[in-house]
């Protein structure tokens, strides 16, 4: 039982240690911790087609309220599973961007390849966060 005990204690230091490291960049600029990450392809679209809302700087609360991409990576795996729930459900509907906004910009519609980029992407940052809710 001691042994079992002092195991995971190691375990939880050394995954603090290891998220220390890679939670800040070696230019010092703050990165995903390890669960959600970001891969170029996917942030593009994400800076290009949703941030401007779903950011501190987006002008609609509701849209703040919804998702936060930046906060994405901090929050308990739970609220991040619904929301990787939640963005895989609007990409299947094409909901977002919202019609409003893409009738007046078409070009912030999502191309297909975009969409099937960021639901991949989802899906398997999904299937990441399901193992640690177990
Ligand atoms: C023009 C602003 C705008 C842009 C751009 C935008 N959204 Fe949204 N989004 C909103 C608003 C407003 C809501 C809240 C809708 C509501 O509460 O009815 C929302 C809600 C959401 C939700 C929550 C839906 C739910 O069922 O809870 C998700 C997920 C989401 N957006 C993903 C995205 C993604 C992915 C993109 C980029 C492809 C994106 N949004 C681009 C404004 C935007």
């Amino acid at each position: 039982m001691k042994k079992m005990l002092g195991l995971s204690v190691l375990v939880i230091v050394g995954g603090l240690i290891f998220q220390g490291f890679t939670s800040t960049g070696s230019d010092g600029s703050a990165e995903a911790p390890p669960t959600i990450k970001f891969p170029k392809k996917v942030d593009a679209v994400i800076k290009n087609k949703c941030y401007g809302c779903h950011s501190a700087d987006g002008k609609s609360d509701k849209a703040k309220a919804a998702l936060m991409w930046d906060d994405l990576a901090s929050l308990e795996p739970a609220m991040q599973a619904e929301k990787l729930k939640n963005i895989t459900h609007v990409l299947s509907e094409g909901s977002m961007p919202p019609k409003m906004m893409v009738e007046k910009m078409p070009e912030k519609a999502l191309t297909m390849a975009e969409k099937s980029i960021m639901a991949k992407w989802a899906g398997k940052m999904s299937k990441k966060v399901s193992k640690k809710l177990m």
